[in-house]
């Protein structure tokens, strides 16, 4: 998965809007300190663009974005209601939906096909739901309910099409077109693949003993069939790794009452987005849960969290997040001596317990934390 480590490199720098920016400034504190030979170049993203161009993500943003080694990307606000939309761009009107969030976009654009998500109990963390825990979710990014096919209202062709090809739509033929809406999950069996393979592959590189493929096979036949399928032809490659399997509902359940009897887990993209969440919860939340968007020329590096707009610019929201989504930018570049350097702070900084941000209990700022980060290394 990594790349090879080198000299210098080129970052793309997307601090976003609402507490993106607070937190990318914190990160920069950290990654100054460690000496990364890198220029962080600054790429427009986010609501103002939105808002101003029609476009969150520029075409000049996705053009920066294929001339570098990685990207750290702050938070974006989007509240994309139908009405906001045909408000901004009146010839909308009745036509469906224009806004696709820039995270997604740039997850299929550069086909990051890895959502990776480690959610590590750090000790001393008062947010902590039970110490020890060390889960990392591989999460589908690229395809599922996120392919973005979706309708409403529904057009004539489709309804005739599903009318003919399949007799369980036979509840929905009386309706009118605007009073249903279909969103297509679309999963294919390489998408299955890589994701399944990379997790595994995770799994032997790092010494874990599990891998859990989370599904919902038993009703969504079709997709979650063809995803479970591919993952146990998958597993046959790695006999020294423990497979197993879960349905999504029972895996929450069974998270919160054995975290410690899971390790890697592995799911298409919707269910990894929600058992991400629960599991970055138990681990201490927002301040805390860091995403790597991963493929094979470009990853981007981000806090799982939104752009709270109500704390933007005071420097109040924990950074932790982020300084780690730095650090796994810096495995990624192969620089594994920084990474390291990096973790460790933030696991000297979390266990003292001397300087804390809201969400833990304590009154310091962002940049108390950085700058406490920055100071362990
Ligand atoms: C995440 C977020 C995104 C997602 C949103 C912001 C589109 O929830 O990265 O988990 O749904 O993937
Ligand atoms: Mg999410």
């Amino acid at each position: 998965m990594a790349s090879q480590s080198k000299k210098h490199y080129r970052i793309a720098w997307l601090p976003g809007d609402g507490v993106g920016q607070d937190v990318m400034e914190a990160a920069r504190i950290v990654l100054d300190k460690v000496q990364l030979d890198a220029e962080y170049i600054h790429g427009d993203i986010g609501w103002e663009f939105w808002c101003k161009e029609g476009d969150a993500l520029p075409q000049r943003t996705i053009e920066l974005l294929k001339t570098v080694d990685a990207a750290l990307f702050g938070a974006i606000t989007s509240k994309p209601t139908k009405q906001a939309e045909e408000e901004l761009v009146p010839e909308l009107k009745g036509k469906g939906l224009l806004y696709r969030s820039p995270i997604v976009r740039m997850r299929q654009l550069f086909d990051l096909y890895i959502c990776l998500r480690p959610c590590k109990a750090y000790t001393g963390n008062p947010l902590n739901y039970r110490d020890g825990i060390d889960l990392v979710v591989f999460r589908e990014n690229t395809e599922d309910l996120y392919a973005g096919v979706e309708f409403h209202p529904v057009p004539q062709e489709l309804k005739e099409v599903l009318s003919k090809l399949s007799k369980n739509f036979a509840p929905f033929e009386k309706l009118e077109l605007d009073e249903y809406a279909v969103s297509c999950k679309i999963n294919t069996r390489k998408g299955s693949e890589r994701i399944v393979r990379a997790a595994f592959e995770f799994a032997k590189k790092y010494g874990r003993k599990k891998v859990t493929i989370v599904h919902k096979a038993n009703v969504v036949r079709a997709t979650d069939g063809l995803y479970l399928e591919t993952a146990k032809a998958v597993a046959k490659d790695y006999p020294e790794i423990e497979y197993d399997e879960a349905n999504v509902d029972a895996i929450t359940m069974w998270l919160l009452k054995n975290p410690h009897n899971y390790d890697v887990l592995v799911a298409p993209n919707l269910y990894g987005d929600i058992v991400s969440d629960l599991c970055a919860q138990m681990v201490g939340g927002l301040g805390f849960g860091c995403s790597g968007n991963i493929g094979t020329q470009l990853a981007v590096f981000e806090p799982t969290h939104g752009s709270a707009p109500k704390y933007a610019g005071q420097y109040k929201v924990n950074p932790i997040a982020t300084i780690l989504a730095a650090k796994m930018m810096l495995d990624w570049l192969g620089e594994t001596e920084k990474a390291e350097q990096i973790e460790r702070a933030v696991a000297e900084v979390i266990k003292e317990g001397k300087v804390r941000t809201y969400d833990m209990g304590g009154s310091h700022s962002t940049l108390d934390m950085a700058r406490a980060i920055a100071e362990k290394i």
